[in-house]
């Protein structure tokens, strides 16, 4: 009779992932969980005040997989690209922290307003800042993690420009205005090392990225970005495949040009983007 009880329990005990709140021993019950490396994602999440109020800005369901993957309730991410706030908001719609940073003082209002609507100010900093600026930037992040007693962060998050396919501002230190692929990986690099100096050891990093067409030529922008990822010492996990939706080319009226001009140039449209998962060993 005990025997059968311990065995029941021990059926039943929590198997805890160290980085997440997952309970292994209900592993079947994560349905929603994605663990395929190719995500079709039919639509943009649209609810807890999620919008498409901002070219360039991702699916919240990016942000809601990084999340209940690698962090736990209470923990603390930074976003090194702030864009319009859907990290801010997954995070605070699944009881995390978020420190976002953003380089555009329009954005950083603009965000911090919707933040005040939506009752997530208490788990929001924004820091108007440029992320590749190691040292002031770094000592910003610093004294928000110091803010709740951390001295690292938990997740990072990077979704930088595309090199120029989105000219974000006409700020100087936009990654979108670097004058050329090198000089945007140069500015993206010293951005990784951020994120893994503040960054806990053993935590995770998500990169969101795609690549572009120079003159008839692909510049894959996706695998530049990881090498450089590897560089600041980042260990590659995953490259996920996902198809872009709503903000690709070739939609709507011009889908026949687009077309057009993809069968007249040999090449082929993007329909997809990268989610790039890294590990701080
Ligand atoms: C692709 S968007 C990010 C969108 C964001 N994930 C969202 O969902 O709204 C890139 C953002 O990076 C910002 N940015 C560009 N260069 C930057 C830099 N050096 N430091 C901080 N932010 C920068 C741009 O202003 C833009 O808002």
């Amino acid at each position: 009779m005990l025997e059968k009880r311990l065995s029941t329990e021990r059926r039943h005990a929590p198997k805890k992932i160290a980085y997440n709140d997952l309970d292994l021993s209900n592993w079947k019950q994560y349905d929603d969980i994605l663990t395929d490396s190719l995500w079709d994602i039919p639509s943009r999440e649209r609810s807890a005040g999620h919008k498409l109020d901002y070219h360039g800005n991702c699916v919240p369901q990016i942000l809601t997989q990084m999340l209940k993957r690698y962090t736990k309730a209470g923990e603390t991410i930074v976003d090194f690209f702030l864009g319009s706030g859907t990290s801010a908001i997954e995070s605070h719609r699944l009881d995390r922290r978020c420190i976002g940073i953003e380089i555009q003082p329009a954005m950083v209002d603009y965000v911090q307003e919707k933040i005040q609507e939506l009752g997530a100010d208490a788990s929001t900093q924004i820091i108007n800042a440029d992320s590749s600026d190691k040292t002031w930037t770094g000592k910003k992040i610093r004294q928000a993690l110091q803010e709740t007693n951390l001295t690292h962060s938990q997740f990072a998050f990077l979704h930088p420009p595309y090199a120029d396919i989105i000219r974000f501002s006409s700020l100087e230190k936009d990654l979108s205005n670097a004058d050329s692929t090198e000089a945007f990986l140069e500015g993206f690099q010293r951005v990784a090392e951020l994120a893994f100096e503040v960054l806990e050891k053993n935590r995770f990093a998500a990169l969101v990225i795609g690549d572009k067409y120079t003159d008839g030529e692909l510049i894959p922008l996706g695998f530049y970005c990881m090498e450089r990822m590897n560089r600041a010492g980042f260990k590659t996990k995953s490259i996920i495949v996902k198809n872009m939706t709503g903000n690709e080319k070739g939609k709507g009226r011009t889908a026949n040009l687009w077309r057009y001009r993809a069968l007249a140039g040999g090449f082929y449209l993007f329909k997809h983007e990268y989610v790039m998962v890294f590990q701080k060993p």
